[in-house]
């Protein structure tokens, strides 16, 4: 009977055991995904070294910011705002980097601002200007005259 009092928990506790070996191996994260999250975890740095005018910290949430900036795994896009958007923040982590290097808290708090507001800008890019263009407008930048013509046909007329 006392065998069996230990044969139970133990038996469950195997079971457990082999329960866990089954489960697929944790998906690993796409490096992207990693890169991105750490855009914010380099900020929550900046933010601190600001609040607490250590420079240190500040050139380090810089420097890493401009690590993810060059990093392959953050591809370049054709797309000219985004573009943009990537250069504009590897320009303001720079500015960030000499500021702090110069111990100059106005300076990094200036260019952490515009950084930030860079986040925000590209990100509104992407979920409301790129998401909408899946689908390419056919819009023509000089209408042809056929084009004017036809916009004639459509014009209401007064008979
Ligand atoms: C050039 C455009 C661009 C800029 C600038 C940019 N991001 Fe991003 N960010 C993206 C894109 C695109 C994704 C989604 C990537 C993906 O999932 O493939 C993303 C994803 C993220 C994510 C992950 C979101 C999630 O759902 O897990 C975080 C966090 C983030 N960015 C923070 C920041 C911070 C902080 C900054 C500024 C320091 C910043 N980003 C600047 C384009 C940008």
């Amino acid at each position: 009977m006392r065998y069996l009092a230990w044969f139970v928990p133990l038996s469950l506790v195997a079971l457990g055991v082999l329960a866990a070996s089954d489960k697929p191996p944790a998906r690993k994260k796409a490096p992207v995904d990693v890169l991105m999250r750490s855009k914010l975890a380099s900020s929550q740095k900046v933010v601190e070294g600001l609040v607490a005018k250590d420079f240190g910290l500040i050139e380090k949430g810089a420097e890493e910011l401009l690590k993810v900036c060059d990093a392959e795994d953050w591809r370049s896009s054709d797309e000219q705002v985004y573009t943009h958007f990537k250069t504009e923040l590897r320009r303001q982590a720079e500015k960030l980097d000499s500021y702090s290097d110069a111990q100059n808290l106005e300076g990094t708090t200036f260019a952490y601002l515009n950084l930030i507001s860079t986040c925000v800008d590209c990100h509104s890019h992407c979920r409301d200007v790129l998401r909408i263009a899946a689908e390419p407008p056919k819009l023509k930048p000089v209408p042809s005259s056929s084009d004017v013509i036809n916009a004639d046909e459509k014009r209401p007329m007064r008979r």
